[in-house]
């Protein structure tokens, strides 16, 4: 039998939502006709008013533990809710914040797509005038977090099928599924080499490691590096020669932007080395697993000073490496 899905979108742009339209495999059609039955879903579906609510108020009078809910978007409590209406009920607005609160009550799985619902991303960010939140902060249900602006197809399909096939996965200390989420992007980073051996983009376009220009890969867990994006292995933010912004993480976009700054200080096991931004951005955990492979550039003072001193270092990789890789990236 297909598992039961209702997903509900409060205040986001919808992109979680076109974002699964997009996977492959399984793709769209299998996902909706052969593996889940996807009674609600706020754009995609042909009811509309109380034909549509009235599969949440089913779902919300039936037996506990019937569905899963996928919440998609910040949940705004300003204005009691009223900044996310999903419809009419006894003739009064019915709030997101009702539905979410209700909904999960009843939910087998709460889970939130997208940083928006994950973490409150871009519709809580500053001055964030609707009180948008997080999922998590407006239920006291556990929520499995699958974030991304927008989250990647197989991350969410793979959550969602991992629920159904397996039960929970391991997840986290932000309730994240560890298979999707446990490595930061610099760990399988293609440009890695280039961090190791002090060599950096001065400016987007640049093939080299994009630190210096703003990249917070050393501080995002997601696989994008191996996953890719854009169908299958087509291509990523850092193969575009644009830097990881940190859409994956709890502090996006507040706390990573200005996206192209370049961030010049680390904390590494041996010692400050100017990284006081970093520091506050990831805590003493991250910055111990960006420190262990760093200490030995530091050591040779190498790296100190590149980032210290943001002065621009002699491009020492081999010409032919430099040909091939300007060839590839620009
Ligand atoms: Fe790649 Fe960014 Fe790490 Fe450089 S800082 S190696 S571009 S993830
Ligand atoms: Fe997001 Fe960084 Fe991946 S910006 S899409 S986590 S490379």
């Amino acid at each position: 039998m297909r598992a039961k899905l209702l997903w509900l979108i409060t205040n986001s742009c919808a992109g979680d939502i076109i974002s699964l339209l997009n996977s492959l495999h399984p793709d769209y059609r299998q996902i909706t006709e052969e593996y889940f039955a996807f009674c609600y879903e706020t754009f995609l579906m042909a009811g509309e008013g109380n034909v549509a609510t009235g599969v949440l108020e089913e779902a919300i009078s039936g037996p506990a533990g019937a569905y899963i809910l996928v919440v998609e978007g910040t949940v705004p409590v300003a204005a009691e809710g009223l900044y996310c209406v999903i419809g009419l009920r006894n003739g009064k607005p019915w709030t997101a914040l009702e539905a979410v609160r209700e909904l999960a009550a009843k939910a087998r799985y709460v889970v939130a797509a997208g940083t928006c619902a994950a973490f409150g991303g871009p519709y809580a960010a500053h001055p964030n005038p609707t009180g948008g939140k997080p999922v998590s902060a407006v239920i006291p249900q556990k929520v499995i977090n699958v974030p991304g602006c927008p989250v990647h197809p197989a991350w969410i399909a793979g959550t969602l099928f991992h629920l159904v096939e397996h039960g929970e996965p391991r997840l986290d200390e932000y309730n994240r599924p560890v298979l999707y989420y446990g490595e930061t992007i610099h760990d399988r980073c293609e440009r890695r080499h280039y961090f190791e051996s002090g060599i950096f983009a001065q400016k987007p376009g640049e093939p080299w490691c994009m630190y210096k220009i703003g990249c917070k890969g050393p501080v995002t867990y997601a696989d994008c590096p191996v996953r890719h994006w854009c169908g299958e292995h087509t291509n990523w933010p850092v193969g575009a020669n644009t830097p990881c912004i940190g859409c994956t993480s709890p502090e996006f976009p507040d706390r990573t932007a200005p996206f192209f700054e370049h961030l010049p200080d680390l904390r590494t096991p041996a010692g400050k080395v100017t990284a006081d931004r970093v520091g506050l951005l990831t805590g003493a955990a991250t910055a111990l697993g960006i420190g262990a492979h760093l200490a030995a550039n530091i050591a040779t003072g190498r790296l100190a000073h590149t980032l210290r001193k943001g002065k621009k270092i002699k491009n020492n990789h081999t010409k032919t490496q430099r040909r091939k890789d300007a060839k590839k990236n620009i």
